[in-house]
């Protein structure tokens, strides 16, 4: 994944690029890198590790100019180091790139390019691309055919190219120049007044312009100081439609908290307000949204709803799906969107399909929008970014207005997908059988949730407590059933990102069909026992645990008397309608992984490996 940021103009554009570059830290932080052309050669800094290391390096460094490119990575090809991070240079030096993707047919290129002499430093695939470009400079050149070199060199080399990219390229010869292009993954160009700037999205650009054109799959953009002009592949001219952009970027504070994951746990009750605000129906027995772009009418024409995310967000679909078929009695299909775009599942032409996605930048998501958008489904979107691919592309959605979210484990979004799943199930629960008095009922209840987050977030110092007394073990089980199995699935998840502990969640009587084998004093089972029907089905499952010397911590309604000697840690939820349930569940898991990250002293709003938005496949 990674962000591309770029800049010509007439300011410095290290600077800009720089703070363009933090902006979109959350697209990858293994290592960045910044290129700017001076005089007759490129300058290159790159550095692993984060932007702040990538700041400390430039500033030892004169980088004056005009124009420039910026890189911050997620690594596909090659490991994590100053050498592979981009951008790279052409073996003859004239050429830098910034890559954000994937070259899929890269050794195949290769392979071709070191048998025409042409020389690799990094592991990357992106260097190849690099190369490929300098090759048909030479030949473009050689032969005096093209009347823009540089431009015509980029397009001839991506022809060649399988995969996904958004590129930005440099060439001493065309200092006052930048060649961008996209496939797949995401570009923006800002019109600013004789300035220009091409990002992989408007967080990086906002500050400096609002006007903005957003390039397609298959177009080039050429830049210079004096204007722009957009082609494609095939070289057709294509108008540009510029854009403005009327949202600007939230700046987000950690506010006295110890980690943005901390604070973003605790803001949930306000988060929940926020998601929810406005949207009852008058005599508060329904659920109402402004986006869906679709009558009631189209609204009950739907037989069967598909729900598509990667992440949390899927689990946020498993909670869609269990609240759907429980209330609105409507078949529901959640999936990965990764496994859909390829899978192609036979779909029932009145299916209404569903994506969700914090960052709405997720590749496997946008496909899989993309691919059911291309089957003639419509597409509604759950996001939480303005302006973001997904919202721009989906045919209707839902906002989740809970500001920024910076810490890369999802807490805050993650709550509020939950809520905008229960007010969607309670949305077409209401135009099929359910009552009103139900239909009011369950509003309260939505309605009451931030308190009872509240409640639940009072645990915080019993929570704590126990995280230390657990945070050394290597193994976790996170058990729980019916809509809570996906918060089973989301606390293992929680736990694994943050704390790089082995987490599994499991349908709680799914355990003994294989994973009891790993349990043992070593491996505590996180238990969630609500009250409700199959209660004491979850004691059973908790003895047959506790039997094999498990440690057993559960997580159950307050009031709820469990075995004596059961559970060897007790944590409780306040009682709640089934609506909330899953909601106000996820709060102790959240706080456990939380706190038990922060006992083992890990990186917790920038774990290892991972990246805010997953922007390759
Ligand atoms: C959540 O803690 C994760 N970091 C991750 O699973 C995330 O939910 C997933 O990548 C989807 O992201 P999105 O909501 O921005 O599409
Ligand atoms: N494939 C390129 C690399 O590994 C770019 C990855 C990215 O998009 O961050 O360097």
């Amino acid at each position: 994944m990674c962000g591309i940021v770029g800049y010509v103009g007439g300011r410095n554009a290290a600077s800009i690029i720089l703070e363009g570059l933090k902006r979109l830290e959350y697209r990858g932080y293994d290592s960045a890198g910044i290129a700017m052309i001076q005089g007759s050669a490129i300058t290159v800094v790159k550095k692993a590790g984060r932007v702040e290391e990538l700041i400390k390096a430039a500033s030892k460094v004169s980088l004056a100019g005009t124009v420039g490119i910026g890189h911050t990575r997620w690594a596909t090809h090659g490991g994590v180091s100053d050498i592979n991070a981009h951008p790279h240079l052409s073996s003859d030096g004239k050429f830098a790139l910034i890559h954000n993707g994937v070259i899929e047919n890269y050794s195949q290129i290769k392979a071709f390019l070191l048998g025409k002499g042409f020389t690799f430093r990094s592991e990357t695939d992106t260097e190849v691309l690099c190369n490929l470009i300098a090759y048909h400079y030479g030949k473009e050149s050689a032969g005096r055919n093209g009347q823009e070199p540089f431009l015509e060199s980029v397009r001839k080399a991506l022809r060649h190219v399988e995969g996904t990219y958004g590129i930005a390229v440099l060439c001493v010869d065309f200092p006052g120049e930048i060649v961008a292009a996209r496939k797949a993954s995401p570009l923006i160009l800002g019109v600013g007044d004789g300035e220009f700037i091409v990002a992989s999205d408007a967080s990086a650009i906002v500050s400096q312009t609002r006007n903005v054109v957003y390039l397609k799959d298959g177009e080039l953009v050429h830049i210079s100081a004096k204007g722009f002009a957009i082609s494609t592949l095939g070289q057709l001219d294509v108008s540009p439609v510029v854009d403005r952009i009327d949202w600007s970027v939230e700046v987000a504070s950690m506010d006295g908290y110890a980690h943005f994951m901390e604070k973003e746990i605790f803001e949930q009750p306000q988060a929940l307000e926020n998601t929810m605000r406005g949207r009852f129906s008058e005599d508060s027995s329904t659920a109402l949204f402004g986006g869906l772009n679709m009558t009631p009418a189209e609204f009950r024409q739907i037989d069967r709803f598909l729900f598509c995310a990667c992440g949390s967000a899927w689990h946020a679909c498993l909670v869609a799906e269990h609240l759907f078929e429980r209330f609105a009695r409507v078949p529901v299909e959640a999936d990965y969107a990764s496994e859909f775009r390829y899978r192609n599942a036979p779909l029932d032409p009145q299916t209404l399909f569903f994506v969700i996605s914090q960052s709405g930048e997720t590749i496997d998501t946008l496909a899989a929008l993309r691919e059911a958008k291309r089957k003639g489904f419509r597409v509604l979107a759950i996001s939480n970014v303005v302006g973001s691919s997904i919202a721009r592309e989906a045919d209707g959605g839902i906002y989740q207005h809970v500001g920024p979210e910076v810490g890369v484990a999802s807490t805050k979004a993650f709550t509020s997908q939950l809520l905008l799943a229960s007010m969607m199930a309670l949305y077409v629960a209401r135009m099929r059988d359910m009552s009103f008095n139900d239909g009011a009922d369950y509003v309260g209840a939505l309605k009451s949730a931030p308190d009872l987050v509240r409640r639940a977030l009072a645990q915080a110092p019993h929570i704590r407590a126990v995280a230390k007394r657990y945070a050394q073990h290597s193994d976790f089980l996170f058990l729980g059933r019916l809509s809570l199995f996906p918060i089973a699935l989301e606390g293992a998840l929680k736990l694994k990102e943050i704390s790089y502990i082995h987490a599994e969640g499991y349908p709680a009587a799914e355990m003994k069909h294989g994973p009891i084998a790993l349990v043992g004093e070593g491996c505590p089972s996180v238990f969630f026992a609500p009250r409700g029907e199959i209660f004491n089905k979850i004691v059973s499952s908790m003895q047959e645990i506790k039997a094999r010397k498990g440690p057993v911590i559960a997580i159950a309604t307050e009031g709820c008397e469990l075995p004596a000697g059961l559970a060897d840690e007790l944590i409780t939820i306040p009682d709640c309608h089934e609506a909330v349930l899953p909601i106000i569940a996820t709060i102790p898991v959240q706080l456990l992984s939380y706190y038990i990250a922060v006992e083992r002293g890990c990186d917790v709003d920038k774990p290892r490996n991972l990246a805010k938005s997953v922007t390759v496949e």
